[in-house]
């Protein structure tokens, strides 16, 4: 475990927290690799029903590092953060989100994997993919027009509009919004509840509402081969020099 990534079992709820404020809990490869182990003993333990998601305060999650998008642009896509997007789409255990502050990117995408998501009134969701001549990954390009209809899907993926967590709630990617400072103990009432229901009950009844699993990772699969192809482009390239150059 690194402190970047802090996880913390109470009673059958762990808590994968991402800790790292400085720069807004944008993930790094070793972050990737630390959440999906944690996921993965999560899903391999009896004693774990519920895994909540959670940030600091004022970020949930700023996305990818753009730095590291900037080195994969010269050396290749890494396998830690598709081995992190498989392990998400597959997880066992339910999956809870207290997203407040920041949520970029994949610090959205991943919401679409999870099962309760709770948002600060204040939290708006924008995924700039293609501001940086990339493109949406994690599968949101199935699940987000499966889940909020193709057309705020299109506004939200491909224009970049953002969403404001009650626009989100409305659309169905998001279950409560509460005040910021409830975010995370709201977060963990709802993961203690779904930690309560009946193991195998909820196994099985998660497991029938995602049947559709194996799709979601082929989808993730179709992306991480066009993802890695734009992100060598020069308009990736020229678009992640002007984030890490912008205070210059
Ligand atoms: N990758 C790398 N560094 C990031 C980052 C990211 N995705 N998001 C934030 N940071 C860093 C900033 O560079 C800054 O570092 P510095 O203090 O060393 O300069 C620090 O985090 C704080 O960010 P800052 O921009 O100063 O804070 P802000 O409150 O003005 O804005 C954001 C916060 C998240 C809105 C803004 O940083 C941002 O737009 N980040 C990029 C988000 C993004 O495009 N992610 C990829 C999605 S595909």
């Amino acid at each position: 475990m690194t402190d970047t990534i802090v996880v913390t079992d109470d009673g059958a709820v762990r808590t994968i927290r991402m800790n790292r404020p400085e720069k807004k809990n944008a993930l790094t490869l070793a972050m990737y690799t630390e959440i999906a182990r944690a996921l993965r003993e999560a899903d391999a333990s009896d004693a774990i029903r519920c895994v909540m998601l959670a940030g600091v305060p004022g970020a949930f999650c700023a996305g990818n590092d753009i730095t590291d998008f900037l080195k994969a642009s010269e050396g290749g896509l890494n396998r830690d953060t598709h081995g992190f997007l498989h392990t998400l789409a597959g997880s066992k255990k339910p999956l809870v989100a207290a997203v407040g502050g920041v949520a970029i990117g994949v610090g959205v995408t991943m919401l679409l994997h999870c099962d309760y998501v709770v948002a600060g009134a204040d939290v708006t969701l924008s995924t700039p993919f293609l501001k940086l001549g990339l493109i949406p990954e994690a599968a949101s390009t199935m699940l987000a027009p499966m889940r909020m209809g193709y057309a705020r899907a299109f506004s939200l993926l491909i224009m970049g509009c953002p969403l404001t967590a009650v626009q989100a709630k409305d659309a169905g990617i998001v279950n409560a919004v509460v005040d910021a400072a409830q975010v995370d103990s709201v977060a963990l009432q709802a993961a203690q509840e779904i930690a309560a229901l009946p193991p195998k009950a909820l196994a099985v009844a998660r497991g029938l509402m995602r049947r559709h699993t194996g799709a979601v990772i082929e989808q993730i699969d179709a992306e991480t081969g066009h993802f890695a192809e734009l992100l060598k482009s020069d308009e990736a390239r020229r678009a992640f020099q002007a984030f890490l150059a912008r205070k210059k």
